[in-house]
């Protein structure tokens, strides 16, 4: 975690524009994000389709900045060591339909780096009980996932800071991620409810006055 910053802006390149990949990178860089998020859908587990390592990979060659891989997948313990492979930093998987939780959250840490737990609107905080002390860091949807541009679900709120709670109550340091619709209007209600790490598309990339406006805009509604 970087010392300058108490939070983290991770962007998300599903809203970058692709032609432009590289300079689109470097300018959310220079702007002074925290990491890269790329999300990762193969059209069963979320309703669309979009990357895999191999832009992992070339994100590699681009910054090195973390990159933060976010898998929306079928049977993401299949995958692990491509995405590992490809550069990696961070990777998290989901909760729901998954059977090698644990495991997989082993695996993830086992190759250096940050295993995530993510939890879907509908998922209920219990069911990550088990796995809370394993995961380095919860990522809580605040949309559904499978599209950028989405509304951000108002309910999200209460959900992070019972989360927030909850790992006050067990003692356990964790950093709290949380991942669509975030912009200017909900992002320090988020910091106040106990989130750490802002993964933002569209509010950094399609900001209407450009990157280093959109990333400045996100970190002033911080403070
Ligand atoms: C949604 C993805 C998000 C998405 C965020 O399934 O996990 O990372 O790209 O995009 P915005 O910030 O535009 O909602
Ligand atoms: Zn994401």
């Amino acid at each position: 975690m970087k010392q300058d910053y108490p939070f983290l802006i991770s962007a998300s390149i599903l809203a970058a524009d692709f032609r432009y990949l590289e300079k689109e990178i470097k300018t959310a860089e220079s702007a002074g994000v925290d990491a890269i998020h790329v999300d990762v859908m193969d059209g069963v587990f979320v309703p669309n389709i979009s990357m895999g390592p191999l832009i992992v990979e070339t994100c590699r060659k681009i910054t090195s900045l973390p990159l933060d891989v976010h898998l929306m997948i079928i049977n993401p313990e299949k995958y692990l060591t491509s995405f590992q492979n490809a550069g990696a930093d961070s990777i998290s998987i989901h909760i729901e339909d998954n059977k090698v939780v644990g495991e997989s959250l082993e695996k993830i840490k086992q190759a250096g780096c940050r295993a995530g737990l993510v939890l879907n609107p509908e998922t209920s905080l219990n069911e990550i009980d088990n796995f809370l002390t394993l995961a380095d860091y919860i990522l809580v949807m605040t949309v559904h996932p499978g599209f950028g541009g989405q509304k951000f679900i108002e309910e999200s709120i209460h959900k992070i800071q019972l989360l927030a709670g909850k790992l006050l109550s067990w003692d356990l340091e964790k950093t709290i991620q949380v991942d669509g619709g975030i912009n200017t209007e909900n992002i320090s209600d988020l910091a106040n409810s106990g989130a750490h790490d802002f993964v933002a598309g569209n509010s950094i990339f399609k900001h209407p006055k450009g990157i280093l406006a959109g990333v400045k805009s996100l970190r002033k509604a911080l403070k």
